[in-house]
Order: structure tokens, then C-alpha cells, then sequence
């Protein structure tokens, strides 16, 4: 077993793709604080943070110790009271509890051993340390989020498994019906899971809390070697688990192995797109730790391409990526919008609705080549009132209304 933890041992080395999966928690975590808490009056923000898989806490790099998960979530939370209250007139009182949940003893106890040392109370009520299954202990964790936060529900949950198929669809699918403010963090190890499929010819028992169908199985296992077997496995797997566990946003990539062949599929589920937005963001961020096959574009699960999935570009939130990715969009935009606006003009919130689980781009992205067509007089844009903005606007409101331009239709009514 690649890592193990013990009270009376040291703690494990950390693998490259850990390190990686850990400085993106770090990163969303500080930006969910930032953009949730940008309101001056705001005097409290509650927030549950649930490790479902917690491990033993920390982590060797060479000599250097590394933060495991639970630490990350106690070490942002901790931050985020400093730094958002640095400005303030009136005091933000970050208000969160922590559940870190691991069904190994040894772990739980080295993870209490760590929290210890590092000054927190594990026996009081912010911080929850369990041994035990995640599965059992969801229940109890469900029912103490809803007491503490009756109207929000704001959770995140990290299910951090070893391998793929210790997390239950269905229970993350009992996450967003009970608590739809709720996000999820979900990893799979991609390459064992296709080489596993690759090795059984029976419907693989270990599977099963995947929900996959006999079809899908045999695609996954048609395709297992090389890139071709991990670009079907986001295939087959990513419009699955939107639709079993009831999420309506995702950020599927895959974790760029760099020393080490083995792929980590980091999956962000949500019911909202400014969630999906913020976890788009730390990718381009991390440029080059993420990659997914396709283009970045509307083409980004254009899936026929996967007719010959090792011929699909990949893709990894690098310089170039990017510019591709901004071509593809002023390419392929123009349309859908013309198909779209047809009837009446939409709003900006509703097109990222629309939009966000079909391409890398940010919200920042779209806007810019919504303004880039707009000053190419390809479409105006409305204000909530129905007054044409002009052509020169630099920013767009989520309220704001893209319109086709009324010359398209009546010249002789033209508003320039
Ligand atoms: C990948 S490790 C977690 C690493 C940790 N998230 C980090 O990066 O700091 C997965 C952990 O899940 C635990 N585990 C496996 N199945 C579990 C289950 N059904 N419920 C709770 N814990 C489980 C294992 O004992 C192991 O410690």
C-alpha cells in the first residue's frame, strides 16, 4: 500500500499527483472564502467541511512535512478569518466545522495525534474525528449540517478514495437532495479503474457502486490502453455521475501525472455554476497539472471525435490551449447564440448556465468574446431596462441581456 499511516511511524511520502490534488483543495478553498464573503455587512459565514476519506493528516516530501487534506480544510479556514477580516469595519466570524472521517484506527488515531500537536481540541465540537465508513457515518453528518444550518446548507464534501469504487454513487446523490448548497469533491484513480476493467470479462462486482450499464462497461473495456481508454472513461463516466448524483455542474480532469503514469480523475460536482466557475478558475491556474482529451471549446465534449480516441488533442489549461481555445470560441459562438437569441434576448447568467459544463472556458472567457462580437456589431447587449449598451462597454453585468442587433433585422430601424 502506497500510504499508510501510523501513530507510532512516520508519516507516508506524498506522490506527485497527492501534491497536486492538495494544492487545488488549498486553492478552492481560499477562493470559495473570497467569493463568498465579498459582502462588507456580513457579520457570520457558517460552512461545513466533510473529508469523507481523511487518511492520517499529514505527509513527507523528502524532509519537508506536508498538510494532508483535513489539515488544508482547518489551515484555509483559520486563514480566511484572518485575511478577510484585515479590512473590515465590522468582524466576519468564519464559523465552520470540520467532520474527518476514516475507517482505518491507525489513521484516525495519527490524524488525532497531528490535530493535536498542531494546538486543536479534537474532543470539541468543531472539530469531529470518526473511525468508521464513510457510508455509516453520512447519515449523522447529513442530520448535524441541517441542525446547524437550517436555511443554507452550505457543505463541502471531499471524497478522496483510494482507487474507484469506494464511494457510492448513490450517497453523493443523497448529498445534493438533502443539502442542495452542497459541493463535492470526488477523485477516482482513472488508470486502475480502465486497466482493471481491461483484466475481467464478467460485470466486475468491485464496480458496482458506479451504477455502470453492461453497454458502457464493454465500451470502457473496448478502449482501456493508453490515453484512448482514460478519454472514454470521461466519456462514459462524466454524464453518468451528473445524472446519478443528480449535480447539475462539473469539472472533470484528470490530474497530469508527471513522474508517475498513474492518472487521478479530480471531479468538482455542484448545483451551481458559480461554483463550477471558481474550480474552473484554480485550473487555469495550476496550468499544466490538469488535462482533459478534446478541445477546450464548445468541441470540449465533442465526443464524436472519439471515434479514434488517441488521435483527440489534449488538452491541459496551457498559453497555447488557451489561445485555441479563445479561436474555437469566437468561432463557434456566434452561432449557437443566433440559434439562441432567435426568439427573445438572454441573459448573461442564464448563458453561463447554459454554457458551463460545455467548455474550459471561465466566465471571464465567455465575456470577453461575448464584448469582442458585440464590437463587431454581431450582437448588442440589452441593460435590464431594454436600453442598447454601447458598443464599447468594457464589463458585463449578469444582468444584462445579449440581443441580435436590431439593424440585422430592421436597418431602417437602426439604433447607431
Ligand atoms: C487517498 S486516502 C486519503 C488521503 C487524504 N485525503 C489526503 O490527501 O490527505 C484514502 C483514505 O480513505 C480511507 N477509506 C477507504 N475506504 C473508506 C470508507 N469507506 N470510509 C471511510 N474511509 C475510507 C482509507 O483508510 C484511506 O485513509
Amino acid at each position: 500500500m502506497p500510504f499508510e499511516w501510523h501513530p507510532d511511524d512516520p508519516p507516508p511520502s506524498i506522490e506527485p499527483h497527492s501534491l497536486a490534488k492538495l494544492r487545488v483543495l488549498r486553492s478552492y478553498l481560499r477562493a470559495y472564502f473570497d467569493r463568498l464573503n465579498v459582502r462588507p455587512q456580513r457579520e457570520e459565514f457558517r460552512l461545513d467541511l466533510v473529508d469523507g476519506f481523511a487518511g492520517g493528516g499529514l505527509f513527507l516530501d523528502g524532509a519537508a512535512e506536508v498538510s494532508g487534506t483535513p489539515l488544508v480544510m482547518l489551515e484555509e479556514a483559520d486563514q480566511a478569518n484572518v485575511r478577510l477580516n484585515m479590512n473590515r469595519r465590522k468582524q466576519l466570524h468564519i464559523n465552520c466545522k470540520f467532520y474527518f472521517v476514516d475507517k482505518e484506527r491507525a489513521h484516525t488515531d495519527h490524524l488525532r495525534k497531528v490535530l493535536r500537536e498542531r494546538g486543536h481540541d479534537v474532543e470539541d465540537n468543531r472539530i469531529i474525528v470518526r473511525n468508521g465508513l464513510f457510508e455509516s457515518e453520512i447519515e449523522g453528518i447529513l442530520a448535524s449540517v441541517r441542525q446547524r444550518q437550517p436555511r443554507a446548507g452550505r457543505a463541502i464534501f471531499l471524497l478522496d478514495q483510494k482507487g474507484f469504487s469506494q464511494v457510492e454513487l448513490a450517497l453523493v446523490a443523497r448529498i445534493f437532495s438533502e443539502l442542495p448548497a452542497a459541493e463535492v469533491i470526488l477523485t477516482f484513480a482513472a488508470d486502475a479503474l480502465v486497466n482493471f476493467l481491461g483484466q475481467s470479462l464478467e460485470t466486475p462486482q468491485m464496480v458496482s457502486p458506479l451504477q455502470l450499464t453492461e453497454s458502457q462497461l464493454h465500451d470502457l473495456v473496448q478502449h482501456r490502453d493508453g490515453n484512448g481508454g482514460r478519454a472514454l472513461l470521461q466519456r462514459t463516466l462524466r454524464g453518468h455521475i451528473r445524472t446519478a448524483t443528480g449535480a447539475i455542474y462539473d469539472t472533470p480532469f484528470f490530474i497530469r501525472p508527471r513522474q508517475s503514469r498513474r492518472a487521478l480523475w479530480f471531479l468538482h460536482l455542484s448545483k451551481h455554476p458559480t461554483a463550477r466557475d471558481v474550480m474552473i478558475q484554480r485550473h487555469w491556474e495550476f496550468q499544466n497539472t490538469f488535462q482533459h482529451y478534446g478541445p477546450g471549446d464548445f468541441g470540449m465534449l465533442g465526443w464524436d471525435a472519439l471515434k479514434d480516441p488517441n488521435a483527440l488533442p489534449l488538452f491541459q489549461f496551457g498559453e497555447l490551449d488557451e489561445q485555441q481555445m479563445l479561436t474555437g470560441l469566437l468561432e463557434s459562438l456566434p452561432s449557437k447564440l443566433f440559434g439562441l437569441l432567435s426568439e427573445h434576448p438572454v441573459t448573461i447568467d442564464a448563458l453561463r448556465h447554459m454554457f458551463a459544463n460545455q467548455t474550459a472556458a471561465r466566465f471571464s472567457d465567455l465575456d470577453l468574446i461575448i464584448l469582442k462580437l458585440v464590437r463587431e456589431r454581431e450582437f448588442d447587449i440589452l441593460n435590464p431596462e431594454g436600453k442598447v449598451r454601447s458598443r464599447s462597454l468594457q464589463r458585463l453585468a449578469s444582468t444584462d441581456r445579449v440581443a441580435l442587433p436590431s439593424t440585422l433585422l430592421f436597418p431602417e430601424l437602426s439604433r447607431r
